[in-house]
C-alpha cells in the first residue's frame, strides 16, 4: 500500500464547474500558482476541448507553472484526447486524463453504447494518449454505481493499455465510506496488473460523505486523492482538499500517510479561492472557516489559555493563520506596508503596490487601526485582474427615509471620456446600480450579491461581491470600502470591467470565456 499519498488538485476544473465560479484565465493562472506553493502533485488545469477559453488556460499554466504535473481532461475521443495534449504538451510534467462512464445506467441513457463498446473506447483513448505521453490516468465514470466485475474488467483492460492511474470515481456522490473502501479493496484484489497503477479516488459531496469516502479509500489502498480548495466543485462539491490533507496530517498515527503538501499555504489557497470565484467560505466550515479556531464558550477558553490542547486538535499556524495583528497606522510608511504585505504572502508588481499603499494611506486617514484583514480586503479589491474601462471618479448619494434614494455617479473611461448622470432607486445601492448601468449601457444580469463586514466595529471594511451574467458567462466583482454603497459601486465596476474586457477578447477571437458543460 501506498504511504505517500498522491494530491490531485481539480479545482480548476471540476472546482469551475461550480455554478457560478468562473474564472478567467489570469485569476486561473494565479490559483494555479498557489496550487504549486501548496506543492500539489498535480494540478487538473481544465478541459481543453470545452473551450478556446480553457484550452488557453491550460496551455498558459502547462506553459508557467514549474512543480505539479498539469493535467487536461478529456472524453475517451481521439479530437479531445489530441487537443488536452496540444495544452498539456508545454509541461515539464504533462498528464492526460481520459474518462468514459462505466455505469449501467450511463451507457443506456447518455452514451447509447454496449459494455463492449465503452470497454473498446478506453482502451483505445488510453492507447492514444500513451502515443503523446507516459503520464495517463484513466477515469471510470460513475464507477460506485458500476457493476464491480465490469468496472474491473475495464481498468485490467487499461492498464494494460498504458493506464499510469486508475480513477474510481463516486462521480454522484452515492457512496457511503465502508463500502467505498471495500470497493477500493475488491480493484485491488480482483484487477491482477493493478500494482503497475495508482488507484486514484474522486468523491463528490452529495451526500457530505466526500471527505470521509476519499479517507476511507486511502486505508484501503488508493494512492491519489482528487480535490478541489473549499470543496468546490459540481452540485455540492468535491472532497476538500484542507479536510483530506489535515485530517491525514492530524490523524497519522492512524492513517500512517503522508503528502507533500505545504500545509502553511492552505489559508492562504482557501481565501484566494473564495476571492475569485465569490463562493464565501461558510463560518463552521472545516480547517478553513472563519471559526475554526475560534472558542467561544468560557470553559473553553479557560481550557485553551491554560493548554491549546485541551480543544485543539491542530494548530492554527499549521495551515498558514497568524495571530490578526495590528498592523498599521497612519503613519505607517510605505516600507512597513510592503513588508508587511510579504509576510501576508503578496508579491505585487511595483504599479500594484503604488496602487494599494496609495489606499491604504487614504483609509489610514479615517480609519485609525488597520488589521491583517484589512490589507488582505484592500489587496483583493485592488489588484484587479482586468483593465479597467470604467473607473469610478466620483459619486454622491442622497439618502432619506421617506423620500427617494438618489446617486449621481461620474465615471471615467480608458480612453478619456468623462460620464455622468444621475438616478433614483429604492435603496442607495439600487440608486448607484441602475445610474452605472444608464452610464455603461451594456446589458447583463446581476445574478448575486452578497455584503459583509470585514473587521468588527462600525469602521469596520464592508465586503461586497457581486456576480453579473452575461448570456451565461458569469463575472464576480469585490469591492471594499469603509462604506458599503461605494463598496458596492466598486463591486460593480469591477464585474462590469471584467464582462467588457472579455467580451471585447471573444469578439476578437482570443481566450473566451467556458461555454457551461
Ligand atoms: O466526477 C467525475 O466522475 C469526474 C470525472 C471526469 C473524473 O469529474
Ligand atoms: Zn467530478
Amino acid at each position: 500500500m501506498p504511504t505517500r499519498i498522491k494530491i490531485f488538485d481539480t479545482t480548476l476544473r471540476d472546482g469551475e464547474q461550480s455554478p457560478g465560479a468562473s474564472m478567467n484565465i489570469e485569476e486561473k493562472l494565479e490559483v494555479a500558482k498557489q496550487l504549486a506553493r501548496l506543492k500539489v502533485d498535480v494540478i487538473e488545469a481544465g478541459f481543453p476541448i470545452s473551450s478556446p477559453g480553457d484550452f488557453e488556460a491550460v496551455k498558459l499554466i502547462a506553459q508557467q507553472v514549474k512543480g505539479p504535473a498539469i493535467a487536461g481532461l478529456c472524453r475517451a475521443v481521439n479530437e479531445d484526447i489530441d487537443r488536452a495534449w496540444e495544452a498539456v504538451k508545454y509541461s515539464k510534467k504533462p498528464r492526460i486524463h481520459t474518462f468514459i462512464a462505466t455505469s449501467d445506467i450511463h451507457l443506456e441513457r447518455k452514451l447509447k453504447k454496449t459494455r463492449e463498446e465503452v470497454l473498446d473506447a478506453a482502451i483505445a483513448a488510453v492507447k492514444r494518449a500513451k502515443g503523446y505521453c507516459e503520464d495517463v490516468e484513466f477515469s471510470a465514470e460513475d464507477a460506485t454505481r458500476s457493476d464491480v466485475d465490469y468496472l474491473c474488467q475495464v481498468i485490467e483492460a487499461v492498464i494494460d493499455a498504458g493506464a499510469t492511474t486508475v480513477n474510481i470515481p463516486d462521480t454522484v456522490g452515492y457512496a457511503i465510506p465502508e463500502e467505498f473502501g471495500k470497493l477500493i479493496r475488491t480493484v485491488r484484489k480482483k484487477v491482477p496488473n493493478i500494482r503497475k497503477a495508482t488507484i486514484s479516488v474522486h468523491c463528490h459531496n452529495d451526500l457530505g460523505l466526500a471527505v470521509a469516502n476519499s479517507l476511507a479509500a486511502v486505508q484501503a489502498g488508493a494512492g491519489q486523492v482528487e480535490c478541489t480548495i473549499n470543496g468546490i466543485g459540481e452540485r455540492a462539491g468535491n472532497a476538500a482538499l484542507e479536510e483530506v490533507v489535515m485530517g491525514l496530517a492530524t490523524r497519522k498515527d492512524l492513517f500512517g500517510k503522508t503528502t507533500g503538501i505545504n500545509t502553511r499555504e492552505i489559508h492562504r489557497a482557501s481565501r484566494q479561492i473564495a476571492d475569485v470565484t465569490g463562493l464565501v467560505v461558510q463560518a463552521n466550515k472545516a480547517i478553513v472557516g472563519a471559526n475554526a479556531f475560534a472558542h467561544e464558550a468560557g470553559i473553553h477558553q479557560h481550557g485553551v489559555l491554560q493548554d491549546r490542547r485541551t480543544y485543539e486538535i491542530m494548530d492554527a499556524e499549521s495551515i498558514g493563520l497568524t495571530e490578526s495583528k495590528l498592523v498599521l497606522g497612519k503613519h505607517s510608511g510605505r516600507h512597513a506596508f510592503e513588508s508587511r504585505l510579504r509576510e501576508l504572502g503578496y508579491h505585487c508588481s511595483k504599479e500594484e503596490l503604488n496602487r494599494a499603499f496609495a489606499r491604504f494611506k487614504e483609509i489610514a486617514d479615517k480609519k485609525k487601526e488597520i488589521w491583517d484583514e484589512d490589507l488582505e480586503a484592500i489587496m483583493s479589491d485592488e489588484v484587479s485582474t482586468v483593465p479597467e474601462k470604467f473607473h469610478l471618479q466620483c459619486m454622491n448619494v442622497f439618502l432619506s427615509l421617506d423620500g427617494m434614494p438618489t446617486a449621481t455617479i461620474k465615471l471615467t473611461t480608458d480612453d478619456g471620456l468623462e460620464l455622468v448622470d444621475a438616478g433614483i432607486g429604492i435603496g442607495a445601492v439600487d440608486a448607484v446600480y441602475k445610474t452605472i448601468d444608464k452610464l455603461v449601457d451594456i446589458p447583463h444580469e446581476l445574478i448575486d450579491y452578497t455584503v459583509k463586514a470585514v473587521t468588527g466595529g462600525t469602521d469596520a471594511f464592508g465586503d461586497v461581491v457581486v456576480k453579473l451574467s452575461d448570456n451565461g458567462n458569469i463575472y464576480t466583482g469585490r469591492g471594499t470600502s469603509l462604506d458599503i454603497v461605494e463598496a458596492s459601486a466598486k463591486a460593480y465596476l469591477q464585474a462590469i470591467n471584467k464582462l467588457v474586457y472579455y467580451r471585447e477578447r471573444r469578439l476578437r477571437g482570443g481566450t473566451g470565456e467556458k461555454a457551461r458543460l
